[in-house]
């Protein structure tokens, strides 16, 4: 695998506040329109899982003869087949991760034909990052902090309301205290990121966590992502395309959701040309 394989999440505290939707958007903006070979490593199957919306994506392209001329097009313009989504646990995540050797994640990988190549692999984090096992091998709790620990980076992203505030900051207090001060894992830089913004000013909100951000030394992205009813919906149930494991964003709806600056702002936070050919 290439030297440069970057790990990546979107992750917080909160469930349900858009990791999935956002994992989604930037495997298939990084995969299908940047030209980078991505895989996807759903750590929060078989619940609310992002290998499930695979799954009903491939069900539905092969009743469609509409999606199935857009696959075929798609396959012969960038010469790659879909990306792959592994379902497994955090725990095999984190073996694979530290060992280097999954059986299921390696041949998914594979099959794929760029094994030898994968630039980013993405993890869809579970709803909580309270959720801890016991290792049967080495007997030690693990849980979602450790996974989040071995990231290069981290896309957090939160919402300008008072109960979503209040539980991005226990996230970041959790990863300042328990992997920053301690100095374990891998990861580089975290960022925030706001979401659901609706145009209304909550200027209020926004300074008080930009300002607990900066004494965490914690950036955020310049980038405000519209509310969007499409985060909600499945990906393929109309012909505008936006969240699909399959297809990039349509270039005007990543435009309406700023999808398209936000992943420029994210390849350039993680050294990835934005305009790869
Ligand atoms: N810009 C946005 N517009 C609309 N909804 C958004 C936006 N950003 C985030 N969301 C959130 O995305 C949610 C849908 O995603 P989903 O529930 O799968 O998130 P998740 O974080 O993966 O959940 P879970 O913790 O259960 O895995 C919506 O309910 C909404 O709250
Ligand atoms: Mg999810």
């Amino acid at each position: 695998m290439s030297k440069e394989l970057i790990y990546m999440s979107f992750a917080t505290q909160k469930g349900g506040a858009g990791k999935t939707p956002f994992t989604i958007l930037a495997a298939s903006w990084l995969h299908y329109k940047l030209g980078y070979n991505v895989a996807v490593i759903d750590c929060d199957y078989p619940q609310n899982s992002l290998a499930g919306n695979r799954k009903r994506d491939l069900d539905c392209m092969m009743k469609n003869e509409y999606y199935k001329k857009v696959a075929k097009e798609q396959f012969f313009a960038i010469e790659k087949k879909f990306y792959p989504v592994v379902g497994c646990d955090v725990q095999r995540a984190l073996k694979w991760i530290t060992s280097g050797a999954d059986e299921v994640i390696d041949a998914a990988i594979e099959e794929m034909g760029f094994s030898d190549n994968l630039d980013v692999v993405l993890f869809d984090m579970p709803g909580t990052i309270n959720q801890s096992e016991v290792d049967a091998e080495t007997k030690k709790r693990r849980g979602v902090l450790s996974l989040v620990a071995c990231m290069d980076y981290i896309f957090c992203p939160i919402r300008a309301d008072r109960a979503a505030v209040d539980s991005s900051l226990l996230f970041i207090k959790a990863v300042q205290e328990q992997i920053i001060n301690r100095r374990v894992g891998a990861l580089q830089r975290f960022f925030l990121f706001w979401t659901e913004v609706d145009g209304r000013e909550k200027t209020r909100v926004y300074d008080i966590v930009e300002k607990v951000a900066s004494k965490f030394s914690f950036p955020i992205l310049n980038t405000r992502i519209p509310y969007m009813l499409r985060f909600r919906k499945e990906s393929l149930d109309t012909y505008d395309i936006f969240k699909s494991t399959l297809f990039p964003a349509k270039p005007s709806l990543a435009k309406d959701a700023k999808i398209d600056v936000f992943m420029e702002e994210i390849c350039e936070k993680v050294n990835l040309k934005a305009d790869l050919d």
